[in-house]
């Protein structure tokens, strides 16, 4: 069997959902999916991609429209350049959030899951430490919350005096808490089940919200605060998307390394040999992005079979 060996497979299984219309970018969006737009120097999807991969899931379905779907395998395809495991399902309509548990039932199966958004950005340290402590830790549901000065355009969450979640809603008029509930959410393999049990909403769609409030109800639901320090970038609008590629390109540059490789933390986590990373660095050609993977897959013993990966500096530095 092709993929990700028997013996290596997580009993976590991750769903990266990109299916939305992406109106509220139109232009931009009218021709491509919204998850294929770069964020700096890299495709919108591979953040989200990035933390599942961080908290050690490698088995992940992708939920694309049907008119996307060869863009995305043409990005991806089985993800076993990065030791990786995925498979497709198109949404033909858009039914909601929920509707991917739905879709995603046979991936599911009996394991865990993890969903993130394909539209999704979390950075910040230790955040792989923690993804891969809760992924380990699943029962009912986890949520992440973070505060934000605009609540109304997010499920927000509520907790009492000692921080235990007591309620949650979708996008409130006058919202009772500034902590939103953010795009990634882990669940046991129930979830499938309260999915098709939840009824559409006023706009016709199935609730995260609603698949969350049932966990809730069943005392099930935590919340795990992201903080103040931690960056969960929104990529909603054309300021905020052009913001979350400055914050992307100021800490790269500063920093010189990138973020949301995914070939780097294919290596880092095992799931490819310094060899393997070497020669996808070597198929992206010129970019800086291939150059740094190069460079890094040396820092790990690459055999470079007669290349000489070019320096890193002249890819990370610039003027922002
Ligand atoms: C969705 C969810 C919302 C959540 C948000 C996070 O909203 O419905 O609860 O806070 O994602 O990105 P949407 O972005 O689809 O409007």
């Amino acid at each position: 069997m092709s993929g990700v060996p028997a013996h290596e497979r997580s009993s976590v299984k991750g769903i990266v959902l990109a299916a939305g219309t992406g109106s509220r970018l139109y232009p931009a969006t009218r021709s491509v999916s919204k998850q294929l737009l770069p964020v700096y120097d890299k495709p919108m999807l591979y953040y989200p991609l990035s933390v599942l991969m961080l908290a050690g899931i490698r088995e992940i379905l992708v939920i694309c429209t049907p008119e996307d779907l060869p863009l995305y395998q043409r990005l991806l395809g089985d993800g076993s350049m990065w030791g990786l495991e995925f498979s497709y399902v198109c949404q033909t309509s858009p039914r909601g959030l929920a509707d991917a548990f739905v879709l995603g039932a046979d991936h599911v199966g009996d394991d865990d899951v993890a969903l993130i958004l394909g539209d999704n950005i979390f950075h910040g340290h230790a955040f792989s430490e923690l993804v891969r402590e809760e992924a380990r830790n699943i029962d009912g549901c986890v949520l992440f919350g973070y505060p934000v000065r605009d609540p109304q355009r997010f499920g927000i969450g509520v907790t009492d005096e000692r921080g235990r979640l007591v309620s949650l809603e979708e996008k409130p008029r006058n919202p009772a808490s500034n902590r939103a509930i953010t795009g990634l959410y882990f669940y046991d393999s129930s979830v499938v089940e309260v999915a098709r049990e939840i009824k559409p909403s006023a706009r016709g769609e199935l609730e995260i919200t609603d698949v969350n409030r049932v966990y809730l109800d069943r005392g099930k639901a935590r919340l795990v605060d992201l903080g103040r320090g931690f960056a969960w970038l929104d990529t909603g609008t054309c300021d905020s998307l052009l913001q979350a590629g400055h914050y992307v390109a100021a800490l790269e540059h500063r920093q010189g390394v990138r973020i949301a490789c995914l070939e780097e933390i294919a290596l880092r986590m095992g799931f490819i040999d310094a060899d393997a990373c070497f020669d996808l660095g070597v198929q992206l050609g010129k970019s800086g992005y291939g150059r740094y993977i190069q460079e890094i897959a040396v820092e790990f013993g690459a055999l470079t079979a007669g290349h000489t990966p070019a320096p890193v500096p002249d890819a990370v530095v610039g003027v922002l």
